[in-house]
């Protein structure tokens, strides 16, 4: 079924699993978008939460530019210090790169399901990620849909968790990173921490969501650690329901765009001991400092908002 956006515009948007992404075709994002369709696509990814876009061929500054439709473009990551010179938006998802950095080798900067940068106070509101070289099989990526991970909690449990809050810091509880790594050395030099609402409630759309990660979500406040450790892997079991989930194989030329709010992702874990080549580029969009249900808005444990432009 291919539904048609209510703005009129030559894209459509056609479903790609029960909850969560849409393939989108009828644009050139080489081209500059007009205000009808930034705002199809901008509707769109409110609703289907990831947008698949395919066979586009653009380069940084117009990965820059289409990602601007969603509001003011931050640097690469706030650990990063590999981003082009002339393009320091540009986060350099690169196989190659992460053993030097991480002491281990790994496709892609966690391998839990995470929701980009949520130790900042103001994780980002959206993230593009476009595929350069991938594997002719393998590093496929997946997002989950945590409105639908709170939907399906009982009413018990969700009076519970929206009363809650949770500190936010990189690695959570179990790091890909090895502590004495270049990277590990970064995180505790600067450390970046803060603490969101259990369920947060989506700016636009009004949605709860249910917004813990085990990539990054380390400890309920005011919780003991095993006390924590029990809700957390109860609902980060949640979060990862396969239902509730979709599985996207990369062509170089692919674009994901993903409503960071809204959904976590898992990057690939089955070509780590494999001798492949896996480059993708990510940038971000600004996003602003998430609310609970009772109003509460999250706080910086340590560090600052990451603002764009
Ligand atoms: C990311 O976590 O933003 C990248 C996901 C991937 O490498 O598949």
């Amino acid at each position: 079924m291919t539904i048609a956006d209510p703005i009129a515009t030559d894209l459509t948007f056609a479903p790609v699993a029960g909850y969560i992404g849409a393939d989108v075709r009828g644009v050139d994002l080489r081209e500059s978008l007009d205000s009808e369709q930034a705002q199809a696509i901008i509707e769109a990814l409110h609703r289907h939460k990831v947008l698949f876009f395919h066979d586009q061929q653009i380069d940084h500054a117009q990965q820059i530019a289409f990602s601007r439709i969603f509001g003011p473009v931050t640097a690469s990551h706030p650990y990063d210090d590999d981003a082009p010179t002339e393009f320091p938006e540009i986060l350099q998802i690169d196989n190659r790169n992460y053993e030097r950095k991480f002491g281990v080798k790994a496709a892609s900067y966690t391998n839990h399901w995470h929701t980009d940068v949520t130790p900042l106070v103001n994780p980002p509101a959206v993230s593009v990620l476009r595929a350069n070289v991938v594997p002719d099989f393998g590093g496929d990526t997946q997002w989950t849909n945590l409105a639908a991970a709170y939907n399906g909690l009982p009413d018990s449990l969700k009076a519970l968790v929206e009363g809650l809050r949770a500190e936010h810091r990189f690695g959570g509880r179990n790091p890909i990173f090895k502590a004495d790594s270049s990277y590990g050395e970064k995180i505790r030099k600067a450390p970046l921490v803060s603490e969101h609402s259990v369920v947060r409630v989506h700016p636009v759309t009004g949605e709860r969501l249910l917004f813990v990660t085990p990539g990054f979500t380390s400890r309920i406040v005011g919780y003991s650690q095993r006390q924590s450790d029990a809700l957390l892997d109860l609902l980060f079991d949640e979060v990862a329901t396969p239902a509730y989930t979709v599985r996207f194989r990369w062509r170089a030329g692919s674009i994901a765009v993903w409503d960071n709010r809204a959904t976590a992702h898992l990057a690939p874990g089955d070509i780590n001991h494999l001798d492949v080549t896996r480059t993708l580029f990510r940038t971000t969009v600004e996003g602003e400092v998430p609310v609970g249900v009772d109003g509460r808005p999250s706080v910086a444990v340590s560090g600052e908002q990451f603002t764009g432009k």
